[in-house]
């Protein structure tokens, strides 16, 4: 017989595990650098909206299909059809997209491992050479970190929802807050710091075109943990006393405000050094930004406060996004160890054992794709590129699949479980639900609006990434 369904011990341990998923490198690097080159203040203000009016009600959705059916996303989905073929597909779709997000976020969170250990150990000034990221993720080491990794992730799901998920939770995320804040306020102490902050806050209101506003929404939507299956998962660990609508919000807020803290820090750090730099020059991607840019920033930092200074100050950052990155991957593949529990009735343990091995022999091939095997470095080759194993599960299962399954769960919540029954959900443990002018907007946006703006999106990222083409 199965095991009764564990649940989070209260709405705060819920609150914290859901924002520990949702605050990661995304939240850390991309937003920041994605608000300064795109308008500062008006991409903030698009990104809030997207937030508050097109992810909110889907994570609200995700929830419910959760907690509704006290089980995994291939159960929910398989439950609520009445064990539909066709509804069958998002609920697969929801597992494999998490455990895929999963292997390559493995390989990027090991590299912040290594950076952390190299900045301890005295070597920032090294981590500051343009050589030497190339040279440390083709090296052996790399190997050692990911089992490191991997058995700490192990670890804390292990010991199950409330006392390995939530706690850790309850730890590490007051500790990220509180070494967010501190870096923030050290930094904006800087000379020159007010530079970066006009940078990032001015709207500029002419930078706005429609990609600006598609990578805004995508970017908000990858950093509510959407698409991934992990809300349907929290969410079945939820106790129906506590309000869906209210917790949704607390998080979704954390984790904008994380988001924008993260900006208070980058951006002055950057200005303090280089007063005249031109934020377009910044890189696109977080890894070059994590990896190749701000080791050189925070060298810089040791005309103020030395070396150790500096070094301590390069640590504290790549620790916490080291926590970030930790939170989000414990709730990524808790995703399809839920899975396996609930549909092959496995223990929670063999259920990590075999996730682990599968997941640990693909990061590995994710691995050695920059370099240090072949045939995984130029993988594909696709719309005019080669393209390695990392980048191609990157590109499928990061950029392209996401939209679809948020797609899927709008479709799915309004047309075939019907919007009477997500009101019903969402009602439970929140009185006030029924009749609000937020029970209204949800069931009007997620049967109409919010699904045709992520089927827009997914067929334009369909068309940039496999036919190089683009509508916008
Ligand atoms: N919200 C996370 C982020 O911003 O990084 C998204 C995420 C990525 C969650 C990877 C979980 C994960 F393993």
């Amino acid at each position: 017989m199965a095991a009764a369904r564990e649940h989070f011990g209260s709405r705060l341990g819920f609150i914290l595990a859901a924002a520990g998923s949702a605050v990661g490198i995304g939240n850390l690097v991309a937003f920041p650098v994605a608000a300064t080159k795109s308008g500062g203040g008006a991409f903030l203000l698009v990104y809030a909206l997207f937030v508050l009016f097109i992810c909110l009600p889907v994570m609200m959705a995700e929830l419910a299909l959760g907690r509704k059916t006290d089980k995994d996303p291939v159960g929910a989905y398989r439950q609520l059809s009445g064990g539909s073929r066709l509804w069958s597909l998002p609920g697969w779709l929801a597992l494999i997209t998490p455990f895929m997000i999963a292997v390559f976020y493995l390989v990027v969170t090991v590299w912040v491992l290594g950076y952390l250990i190299e900045t301890l150990t005295g070597n920032l000034d090294m981590l500051a050479t343009e050589a030497y990221f190339g040279q440390f993720i083709n090296s052996p080491v790399v190997f050692v970190y990911l089992v490191v990794l991997m058995l700490a992730i192990n670890g804390i799901l292990a010991l199950g929802v409330k006392d390995g998920i939530e706690r850790a939770a309850k730890t590490l995320m007051p500790t990220l807050f509180v070494m967010l804040i501190g870096l923030a306020t050290f930094v904006l102490m800087q000379e020159n710091a007010i530079l970066g902050v006009k940078y990032y806050l001015v709207p500029d209101f002419s930078k706005l075109n429609a990609e600006v506003v598609k990578n805004a929404m995508s970017q908000a939507f990858f950093s509510l943990s959407l698409g991934m299956g992990i809300m349907i998962t929290y969410g079945s660990y939820m106790k129906r006393k506590d309000s869906i609508p209210g917790s949704a919000k607390v998080v979704a807020l954390t984790d904008t405000l994380v988001a924008f803290s993260a900006g208070l820090l980058i951006l002055p750090s950057i200005f303090h050094f280089n007063p005249q730099i031109d934020p377009t020059e910044l890189s696109d991607s977080s890894a070059g930004m994590i990896f190749l840019f701000l080791p050189k920033i925070f060298l810089a930092l040791q005309e103020n406060i030395g070396y150790l200074g500096a070094s301590i100050f390069a640590a504290v950052f790549f620790f916490l996004v080291l926590v970030a990155a930790l939170t989000s991957l414990v709730s990524i593949i808790e995703v399809p160890v839920a899975t396996l529990r609930d549909e092959r009735g496995m223990e929670r343990k063999k259920a990590i054992y075999v996730i682990a091995a599968v997941q640990l022999v693909l990061a590995i091939a994710c691995a050695v794709s920059f370099g240090m095997v072949d045939w995984f470095t130029n993988f594909i080759h696709l719309a005019g590129s080669d393209k390695s194993f990392f980048d191609l599960v990157e590109l499928i299962f990061y950029n392209t699949i996401l939209p679809l399954n948020g797609l899927l769960v709008c479709l799915f919540v309004i047309y075939k479980w019907k919007k009477s029954n997500l009101d019903l959900e969402l009602q439970e443990g929140d009185a006030g639900f029924m009749g609000s002018l937020s029970q209204k907007y949800v069931n009007f946006s997620l049967g109409s609006f919010i699904p045709l703006i992520l089927l827009l999106i997914f067929i334009n990222t369909v068309a940039i990434n496999f036919f190089g083409y683009s509508f916008i």
